[in-house]
């Protein structure tokens, strides 16, 4: 028995490389939360040449704003809101495709929502035990436009040696089939990481993938499970299992939040696209930094 997961659910987690928590965050929580991340965008002005995320197109639209985000607040576009120009085709509250890439350290609310017993009880329970918060962001998955997220490990995206790298993701509302839910490929988080996702040299030269091994991604979505999950509910998944989101081609939005964290006492090199300053170090899940 673990602090806050029974034996069950740890033993899922270990076959699996996901677990579902239904009810892990009450409904006041989770509105305080949307309500700061509606402020943020309220409080965002877009720019000419806003930043638009795809997972398909990272590589090559990595620019200054996606590499300086992981220590700052950002506002990154849905490529559907965006027209030819780079104009916005909506407005701003229906046209943000996710907050990031530093708000559990930087704002209030979000800080409260992160760091907390229960996360650390959890992280403490499947052996992460100095977990340290690396990454979080707000999806909106926003109605009929929210995009799709490539089949993809996150360990590709924030790699640790060895690697720790562990996903918690809040359903802010229910996710469902129609509104874009999360899929993956339960048992595949023993499969080797695929590819890793490093900066070129200096920060202006934009990032790359580096292919480690040849083993194809499972097939979205004929390969993956989706998992259906209420708002409130966490999602934990390991670094190394595939996991997939369709479009939202729903009238319904589909937010969530996730925060990644890693071993502290994992090496985390330099050529990881989310660097933060030195003046902003990571903090451990469990306050005890503090
Ligand atoms: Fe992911």
């Amino acid at each position: 028995m673990g602090h806050l997961l029974d034996d069950a659910q740890i033993a899922a987690f270990d076959r699996d490389g996901v677990l579902a928590i239904e009810g892990f965050v009450g409904p006041d929580a989770l509105a305080e939360l949307r309500q700061r991340a509606d402020d943020i965008v309220d409080a965002w002005e877009p720019t000419a040449a806003a930043t638009v995320f795809t997972t398909e197109d990272q590589q090559r639209r990595s620019n200054d704003e996606f590499l300086s985000s992981g220590g700052r607040i950002w506002c990154f576009l849905e490529e559907g809101a965006v027209d030819a120009e780079g104009h916005l085709t909506r407005d701003k509250s229906l046209a943000v495709n996710k907050i990031g890439h530093a708000q559990h350290d930087l704002d209030d609310v979000f800080e409260r929502f992160s760091y907390t017993d229960d996360l650390t009880g959890v992280a403490s329970d499947i052996g992460l035990s100095d977990a340290v918060a690396l990454q979080s962001m707000y999806i909106f998955k926003q109605p009929g436009i929210g995009g799709e997220v490539s089949c993809h490990q996150d360990a590709t995206f924030l790699y640790t040696d060895p690697l720790s790298v562990t996903g918690f993701w809040f359903a802010v509302e229910d996710a469902t089939l129609d509104n874009g839910c999360l899929w993956t490929a339960p048992g595949r988080h023993r499969d080797p990481l695929r590819r890793q996702f490093r900066r070129r040299g200096d920060n202006d030269d934009g990032t790359e993938f580096v292919d480690l091994d040849p083993t194809p991604l499972p097939a979205a979505p004929d390969d993956l499970v989706p998992l259906e999950v209420p708002a409130g509910t966490l999602v934990v998944l390991d670094g190394r299992l595939p996991h997939w989101s369709d479009v939202n081609r729903s009238p319904r939005s589909r937010h969530a939040y996730t925060l990644h964290c890693i071993s502290a006492a994992a090496d985390y090199p330099d050529w990881n696209w989310l660097q933060r300053g030195d003046d902003m170090p990571l903090r451990r899940l469990d306050r005890s930094d503090r």
